[in-house]
């Protein structure tokens, strides 16, 4: 029997790996952890890469990849992925689109809730000061706030209803969804983008592309409230890196919870010099629920590619 090649090339759940290994017409190559250079080599022989968003797929990722059929990215998010580059060649692009929001939702309330109640510094002077100090720590409550949604995808409402649960005062801007969508559910809607700067905390769920890139600059913050909060758990660059850095550090933005990074990994990044953020490493759907789902999807997903019969996603 001829088999064909899967290439997993980041990290996903055993479960969708173990699809893999046990289906007969497939041999799977796991390179998830080998680097950019030897990738490339591995990847000739792909007839599917399965990838997360560590791996770019892009020009010289297709090059080398002479006989890929399909990429099927093992979350949402496209930006690592040259959709040109893939429909010129014929290659089928295909993601797993809802199994890590809520994943996302709840990454994004935790950043909320430690922005709000100061967990870097309450956390780092009990640990790692073991200072006793409640008085230093007053934080605040969501309860009331005004919180400020961009995006009202799949994720972006079901974060505007767990911060309505909060009791907070919920208003989204996403010109591409009918007013209705977030009326309906008790949120309010603006077209107006400065009704989203005057909030008490924002927080972008948007893709990532010509239109989002620096969406937030210097600009923009200038506008917001003294002490504003701004959560990303969507992709890095939206905010624009330098002006939040610049606005954190003079006290304009009073904390931000951020999950993603313009250059990833971001071990290096000014932002982690900084003690009002909350960072976390593009966890966003780092779920044991999440990944196993998304994991199996990938795995059918990409085991009905490699055969050519089917493309659930494209
Ligand atoms: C996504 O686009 O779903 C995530 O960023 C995937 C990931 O965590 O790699």
């Amino acid at each position: 029997m001829s088999k064909h090649t899967i290439v997993v090339c980041d990290h996903i759940h055993e479960d969708g790996l173990n699809i893999l290994q046990n289906t007969e017409d497939i041999n799977y190559v796991y390179a998830a952890d080998i680097d950019k250079t030897a990738l490339l080599d591995v990847i000739k022989d792909a007839d599917v890469a399965i990838t997360r968003s560590s791996t770019d797929v892009d020009e010289k990722f297709l090059n080398a990849a002479i006989n890929l059929k399909a990429v099927i990215r093992a979350g949402v998010g496209y930006d690592n992925v040259d959709m040109e580059g893939c429909s010129k060649r014929g290659i089928i692009a295909m993601n797993v689109p809802t199994a890590n929001t809520i994943a996302a939702v709840e990454l994004t309330m935790a950043h909320m809730l430690s922005c709000m109640r100061k967990f870097p510094y309450a956390h780092n002077q009990l640990k790692q000061d073991r200072i006793w100090k409640r008085e230093d720590w007053y934080g605040n409550e969501l309860y009331g706030k005004k919180l400020g949604v961009i995006g009202f995808g799949n994720i972006g409402h079901r974060v505007a209803l767990r911060a309505k649960s909060f009791e907070m005062d919920v208003v989204t801007y996403d010109p591409y969804i009918p007013s209705t969508k977030a009326t309906d559910l008790g949120i309010k809607y603006t077209t107006n983008f400065e009704d989203i700067l005057a909030c008490d905390i924002i927080t972008i769920h948007t893709p990532k592309n010509q239109e989002t890139i620096d969406m937030i600059g210097e600009e923009e913050i200038s506008k917001m409230k003294d002490g504003v909060i701004l959560i990303n758990c969507a992709r890095g660059g939206l905010y624009n890196e330098e002006a939040l850095y610049n606005n954190l550090k003079s006290g304009k933005i009073a904390m931000a919870g951020i999950d993603v990074f313009k250059t990833e990994p971001a071990t290096d990044h000014p932002l982690l010099d900084l003690n009002n953020v909350t960072v976390t490493a593009h966890l966003g759907a780092n779920t044991k629920e999440s990944q196993k789902k998304i994991a199996t999807q990938a795995a059918e997903n990409a085991i009905e590619a490699a055969r050519g019969i089917a493309y659930p996603n494209a």
